[in-house]
């Protein structure tokens, strides 16, 4: 069931990428999901982006799928990234339990539109 709801909100993230768009891809097991619905609109729909990696395992996987990466040098357009904990009516987030929470604070801070992919197991008081 988790992972249902996981891929449930990976592909709704991945169906705000438009064609030419810079995207910010997070860590953690959501966004695996996320990552691999986007390399299936490269591959299916002919999505075309860019994305800037939040860790070196991100861009790993994301190279292996297809997609190609960009350093950060400029504004991202839209950043998708997992969180550890939500607080229930505030959207506040804790990240950082992948380790990766400098990279993706940065992506964050770079972008124009932050969405957060996670299960409703992530919401806390
Ligand atoms: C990375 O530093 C973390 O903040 C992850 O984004 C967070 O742990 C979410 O990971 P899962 O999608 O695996 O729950």
């Amino acid at each position: 069931m988790t992972d249902v709801a996981k891929r449930a909100a990976a592909v709704a993230a991945a169906a705000l990428v438009q064609s030419g768009m810079v995207v910010g891809l997070g860590s953690g097991s959501t966004m695996r999901f996320a990552i691999e619905a986007l390399a299936a609109k490269l591959r299916d729909e002919g999505l075309r982006f860019v994305g800037v990696p939040t860790s070196v395992a991100v861009a790993a996987s994301a190279r292996a799928l297809g997609i190609s990466l960009t350093e950060l040098d400029g504004p991202v357009d839209l950043a998708i990234d997992g969180a550890d904990e939500i607080e229930r009516g505030t959207m506040r987030l804790i990240k950082g339990l992948g380790g990766a929470l400098l990279r993706e604070k940065i992506v964050v801070e770079s972008s124009r539109r932050f969405v957060v992919v996670a299960n409703s197991e992530k919401l806390v008081e």
